[in-house]
């Protein structure tokens, strides 16, 4: 059987370098407590890993705010500038795994809101890389994820605008929703900060699905970009199927089958996609 894993499949750049880091940590830090702001990926085999060899999740400003000692690392998503702040003050250890992207973006709405102009993050509100974003800029922001929020938003004529996006935002909706906000008369300025890694996921899986037999997505279940590669994958290949680890895999399914394609979602560790991808290969 012939069998093809995608090159995008599983952790990108920023999300490669954030675990990388918690690891390098646990290696470095051995009389120092380590925590995550945050659980380092939506992935519940890494989290357990990690906690077993002695890191914790930090869920809230709260929590960190009860903290006096050990090191604490920032994930990809990066955080308000607040934080940076609470993490100062109790003289904790700060090891930043902030996505550099991201950063850039930190940079940007810093800097333009400090000019004076009035800042659009698009993006969902709820994500903690929009509310992260939204922590650098010095003057109340406005965040928008659908037509009906870009329609109704409101400010004086020729006001400064600077618009910025979710590095994950969908682009063909984010230049949808930059052109209902560019007719009206501001003065306004884009950046177009999504990063490509997600696109070109998609893309390669796509064509992947479009030439094999049976194509497997590897990915936890609540993961969205998992399930938005499952929902590409099957588009083009009916025999599409979801699975979190190995065991997920149903062998009768790829009986008789000349080709398999294999991706997997931003959050999928690589020894797992491995396991997956030696399996058929050799048992088939
Ligand atoms: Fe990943 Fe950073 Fe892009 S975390 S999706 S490489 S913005």
């Amino acid at each position: 059987m012939e069998v093809r894993l995608a090159k995008t499949a599983g952790f990108c750049f920023g999300v490669k370098r954030a675990v990388d880091t918690v690891y390098q940590q646990v290696e470095e830090c051995k009389n120092e407590k380590i925590y995550t702001y945050g659980p380092i990926i939506h992935n519940e085999e890494v989290v357990k890993d990690l906690r077993s060899k002695g890191v914790e999740v930090i869920e809230t400003e709260e929590e960190l705010k009860q903290l006096t000692s050990g090191v604490v690392i920032i994930r990809s998503h990066g955080v308000s500038k607040h934080i940076y702040n609470i993490l100062e003050d109790q003289g904790l250890k700060c090891v930043d795994a902030t996505c550099p992207f991201v950063k850039k973006i930190h940079r940007i709405v810093e800097k333009e809101s400090g000019d004076g102009a009035h800042i659009i993050i698009i993006g969902d509100e709820k994500h903690p890389e929009v509310q992260g974003i939204q922590g650098w800029s010095h003057t109340p922001v406005t965040i928008i994820k659908t037509e009906e929020q870009a329609v109704n938003f409101k400010m004086p004529e020729n006001t400064k605008i600077c618009i910025v996006s979710q590095t994950t935002f969908n682009y063909n909706k984010f230049k949808y929703l930059v052109e209902i906000i560019s007719k009206k008369k501001y003065n306004v300025n884009v950046l177009n900060t999504i990063c490509s890694a997600t696109k070109e996921r998609q893309t390669e899986a796509q064509n992947v699905a479009d030439e094999v037999d049976v194509m497997i997505v590897i990915g936890d279940k609540h993961s969205s970009n998992t399930q938005k590669l499952f929902e590409i994958c099957r588009s083009a290949c009916a025999d599409t199927y979801y699975i979190q680890t190995l065991d997920d895999l149903n062998m009768n399914q790829l009986k008789s089958v000349k080709t398999v394609g294999i991706t997997a979602g931003a959050s999928t560790p690589s020894n797992i996609i491995e396991e997956v991808q030696n399996y058929v290969r050799f048992n088939f």
